[in-house]
C-alpha cells in the first residue's frame, strides 16, 4: 500500500491529506491544493481527524498559506471543524461553496467570509492566474452540492460523488471499487435521473483523475468507467417499507 501516514502528492501540487483507520468502512479524504504561494483545503474540515489533517498540512506548507477552504456541500464530514482550521489558514481564508450550503454551513459557528461560486461565474481564480471551477451537481446529494475541476491538473475533486462505502480501502481504487462505488450512490443520490444529468455534465470536463471525498482516488480507465457505472445505476429507491406500514 501507498505510503500513506505522510501527506501524499497525487498530482502536482495536489496533496492527498486524510486519515487511514482499518477498523472503518467510511473513509474521509481531505485535500489540499498549493499553487505556487498560496493553498486551498478541500473539505478538510472532519473533526475526528482533525489532529492528523493538520499535521499533514503542516508536512506541506505554512497553513498561513491556505487562502481557500471549499466546501462542497455542508455536511458534518467536511465542515464540522472549520471553524478550528480557520485559526491556522490565513485571517483572510474565504469559505467557497453554493450559496445554499453557506446558508447552512454559517451554522458551525464560521467566522470567515464565503465566496459564493453560484454570485462569482462557478470559478475561483488564484493569484497566479490558476483558474478553478465548479461544477453544480444539485441533489448530489444536497440541493446546493458542487464540485471542483482544476483544469491545470486535470482532477476534479467530487466531494461525495465517486465516493464508496468498503472495509478493503486503499488509496487508489482498485478491481472491486465499482460494487464499493455503488453501494455508496444507491442510499445517498436523489435518483436514477439526477445522478445520470449530473454524470453527464462533470464528463464533458477533461477529467484525468478523480478524488472524491469517501472511498478511493479513481484514475486512468478508471475514471471513464465511473461514468458509465453511475450513469446506468438505479438509486434513491428509499421508500423500503416498514412493518404494519397502511
Ligand atoms: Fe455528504
Ligand atoms: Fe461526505
Amino acid at each position: 500500500m501507498e505510503e500513506i501516514t505522510k501527506p501524499v502528492e497525487i498530482a502536482p501540487g495536489v496533496y492527498w491529506i486524510g486519515f487511514y483507520d482499518p477498523e472503518a468502512g467510511f473513509h474521509c479524504n481531505p485535500y489540499l491544493l498549493v499553487d505556487k504561494d498560496e493553498a486551498v483545503l478541500f473539505d478538510a474540515g472532519t473533526k475526528p481527524h482533525l489532529s492528523h489533517i493538520v499535521r499533514k498540512i503542516l508536512d506541506v506548507i505554512n497553513p498561513q498559506k491556505i487562502t481557500y477552504i471549499v466546501l462542497h456541500h455542508q455536511d458534518p464530514d467536511l465542515c464540522a471543524a472549520v471553524p478550528d482550521l480557520e485559526l491556522i489558514c490565513n485571517p483572510q481564508v474565504k469559505l467557497v461553496c453554493a450559496w445554499r450550503a453557506g446558508v447552512l454551513i454559517a451554522y458551525y459557528g464560521t467566522k470567515s467570509e464565503f465566496y459564493y461560486v453560484d454570485r462569482n461565474n462557478y470559478k475561483l481564480t488564484l493569484q497566479s492566474g490558476r483558474t478553478l471551477r465548479f461544477i453544480p451537481t444539485p441533489f448530489c446529494h444536497a440541493p446546493g452540492s458542487i464540485v471542483t475541476f482544476d483544469e491545470q491538473t486535470g482532477v476534479l475533486f467530487s466531494s461525495d460523488l465517486f465516493g464508496a462505502f468498503s472495509y478493503d480501502w486503499s488509496l487508489y481504487a482498485g478491481p472491486y471499487y465499482m460494487e464499493a462505488m455503488k453501494a455508496f450512490h444507491e442510499p445517498y443520490m436523489a435518483s436514477h435521473e439526477i445522478l445520470k444529468r449530473n454524470i453527464e455534465r462533470i464528463e464533458k470536463y477533461p477529467v484525468r483523475m478523480i478524488a472524491p471525498q469517501h472511498g478511493s482516488i479513481l484514475k486512468d480507465d478508471k475514471v471513464q468507467e465511473a461514468f458509465e457505472v453511475l450513469k446506468n445505476l438505479e438509486c434513491g429507491d428509499v421508500f423500503i417499507p416498514i412493518p404494519e406500514e397502511v
